[in-house]
């Protein structure tokens, strides 16, 4: 059933409450998801993406149902993954010679996955744009690794929807479509999620592709994703969110995650959290045994995180298997500007510790050497390890009874500046790491020379926020 969106346009995509897993089950999804396709209905028709393999002939039924297939002028495949284009083989079977739009590098993932059936592909870069009759047109922004090679956005003008494909969704059923309908903390929850466990791989390809897509000037009024809430209210918020988050993001949190064969390890976990506790009453500390939570929302909160601490008793001259896939799966999301530690059990050999802070490097952390490495069962010798690696952790003097007082960044006394241009928001708390910036830095302190580190403009084009 089509629901309308704004204008000409329908959403005639697929609600899909009753998903659990998504790319096969490197995903877990919580609260439902769905595959967003749309019918732009102007002097030309036109359909911007398909749904995936499992509904696709639901999809062309539903199709049907609401348009004369043989109408259909364009399709727009934004991109080849098959949880959009996964219906074109049922599609296509009913139109066979309606053109297919698409970037070069989709016509190879989706022949690279069908097979090739001689569609009509006609193949677009980042400017191209078709016209679509009632003085509207459709402009083509290739979204190269947002996040495939193939990876395209269509922006319909007229009405000013961007179709952003994957960037900006989230796994998300929302029966109502938009964002303003949506349970507020869930979609904030779920797009960060989305975001950190697919999109922030290439963090710094969006980083470019967000000032590229500023200095376009598409007056955008909607972002229409492929997976769940459509953003028509402010949809500036998510655009800012993902500049923030792109920017190697950190809150004042440290996250603990470990697994345990004896309950050792777990002890450990758990006296360093007290002692971060002790030692920086103000910073959020998250514990997960590693074997028994959800790895994407373990890595959501990572993500949000200064600091890491990971432990592991040894087993086999290395570490528990369960930690050393989470290992694999922590590198390839490619956080950056956090610190890490170690720590761990042993009854012979031991080499767990040293092991998980060679990973944590691989992995992109700055590793401290403070750990706690314990032979048997950890006793008060080993606590003793806790608060120095605690301090070196968080920067801050073992010894210091919990302070009063948090720097100025901390309790938000220092103001943030938002770019003008780019709208890239400088965060006291967080400085800029990339370009020497530490934490705490106020604004004013800020060199002369110092520039955005989104869009390149000086100082002077900032604004202070409240
Ligand atoms: Fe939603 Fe990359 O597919």
């Amino acid at each position: 059933m089509r629901r309308h969106v704004a204008g000409n346009v329908s959403w005639v995509g697929y609600i899909d409450w009753e998903l659990e897993r998504f790319h096969g089950d490197d995903y877990s999804i919580m609260n439902g998801s769905s595959q967003n396709a749309y019918l732009v209905e102007e002097e030309k028709t036109v359909l911007i993406d398909t749904v995936w393999t499992p509904h696709r002939f639901d999809f062309v039924e539903n199709l049907k149902q609401e348009i004369d297939l043989s109408k259909i002028d364009f399709i727009v495949a934004n991109h080849g993954e098959c949880d959009h284009s996964g219906s074109l083989t049922a599609l296509m079977e009913e139109i066979p010679d309606t053109p297919i739009y698409c970037t070069e590098n989709a016509v190879k993932s989706i022949e690279g996955q069908y097979g090739k059936r001689g569609w009509n592909f006609r193949t677009v870069k980042t400017g191209d744009s078709i016209e679509i009759g009632n003085g509207k047109k459709l402009i083509f922004v290739e979204m190269r690794m947002l996040h495939w090679p193939d990876s395209m956005a269509t922006f319909l003008t007229g009405d000013d929807i961007l179709f952003s494909n994957d960037a900006f969704g989230q796994h998300y059923s929302v029966e109502e479509l938009f964002n303003d309908k949506a349970d507020q903390c869930v979609l904030e929850k779920e797009a960060l999620k989305y975001f950190v466990n697919i999109i922030n791989p290439f963090a710094p390809v969006l980083k470019k592709k967000l000032v590229e897509l500023a200095g376009l000037n598409l007056p955008i009024k909607i972002i229409a994703p492929s997976h769940g809430a459509i953003w028509r209210d402010n949809p500036g918020q998510i655009v800012e969110k993902y500049t923030a988050w792109a920017d190697a993001y950190q809150e004042d949190q440290v996250t603990i995650a470990y697994d345990t064969m004896w309950e050792g390890t777990a002890k450990i976990a758990h006296k360093i959290a007290e002692e971060i506790a002790r030692q920086s009453p103000n910073t959020v500390v998250k514990v997960f045994n590693i074997s028994k939570s959800d790895k994407n929302e373990v890595m959501t909160d990572v993500f949000k995180s200064k600091a890491l601490v990971v432990g592991s008793p040894t087993v086999g001259n290395s570490y528990l298997s369960s930690v050393a896939g989470w290992l694999e799966f922590l590198k390839q999301l490619k956080f950056k500007n956090k610190k890490a530690a170690a720590f761990g059990c042993y009854g012979w050999s031991g080499e767990s510790v040293k092991l998980l802070q060679g990973k944590l490097a691989e992995a992109g952390f700055e590793v401290i050497d403070e750990n706690v490495r314990s032979l048997w069962n950890p006793d008060e010798e080993d606590f003793a390890q806790i608060p120095a690696l605690v301090s070196s952790l968080l920067g801050i003097d073992p010894n210091a009874e919990a302070a009063d007082e948090q720097p100025a960044a901390e309790t938000g006394k220092m103001s943030k500046w938002q770019c003008g241009p780019c709208g890239y928001i400088y965060d006291p708390a967080v400085g800029d790491p990339d370009s020497g910036i530490a934490p705490g830095t106020a604004f004013e302190d800020l060199p002369d020379d110092w520039s955005c580190p989104i869009c390149g403009v000086s100082k002077d084009m900032f604004n202070k926020l409240d």
